[in-house]
């Protein structure tokens, strides 16, 4: 009698663990790890200075301009790596398109602007709360309003090539 009681007793413990196992932690739809994404625009970004502009050709055929706060500025002039926590970066990008008014000027096509917003791409330095992706906040914004939690797992990822560099492409322009 009292085997088959301690053997149920072992198999109910036994259950439970694995069902603790499998299950979800709190606020994680699938069981794999829900990394917090950035989901309110940072204010002021736009009065924020100039670190660098690119230009991306292809199908994106985008300009985007990179603007940091004060504590990215001057950890990118001091060189400082990793970026302390603080730092934001602003990508605002936009359609490359070519300026008719300019090229009239030029006589020919020679002059390309930034055209209509695609989006605002922000990383935001917060060891702590980002840990799960390298200590930095994700966001893209598309006419002001964040993208989905999905669309944002690919950010980290790639960004992590660039740990030489604390997960930062873009070098600062003089
Ligand atoms: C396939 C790789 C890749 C993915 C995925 C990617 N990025 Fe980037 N990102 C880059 C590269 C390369 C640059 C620098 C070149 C440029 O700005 O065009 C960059 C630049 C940036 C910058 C400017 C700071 C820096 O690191 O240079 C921000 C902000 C940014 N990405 C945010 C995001 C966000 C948000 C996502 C996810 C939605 C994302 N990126 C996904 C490759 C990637």
């Amino acid at each position: 009698m009292m085997r088959r009681i301690t053997f149920f007793l072992v198999a109910i413990a036994t259950m439970a663990s694995l069902v603790t196992l499998v299950a979800p932690a709190p606020g994680q739809a699938d069981g794999q790890s829900a990394a917090p994404y950035v989901t309110e625009m940072p204010p002021g970004y736009r009065d924020w200075r100039w670190i660098s502009s690119t230009h991306e050709a292809g199908n994106l055929n985008s300009t985007g301009a990179l603007l940091g706060n004060d504590v990215a500025i001057n950890a990118f002039r001091e060189g400082k790596i990793p970026f302390p926590d603080g730092t934001i970066l602003a990508a605002l990008h936009y359609k490359y398109v070519p300026s008719d008014e300019n090229n009239a000027i030029f006589g020919q096509v020679q002059s390309f602007v930034p055209g209509a917003p695609t989006n605002i791409q922000f990383m935001v330095k917060d060891s702590t709360k980002y840990a799960a992706t390298g200590g930095w906040g994700y966001a893209t914004f598309v006419d002001g309003k964040p993208a989905d939690a999905a669309s944002m797992k690919s950010c980290f990822p790639c960004h992590e090539k660039a740990k030489a560099t604390d997960d930062v492409f873009t070098r600062y322009t003089p």
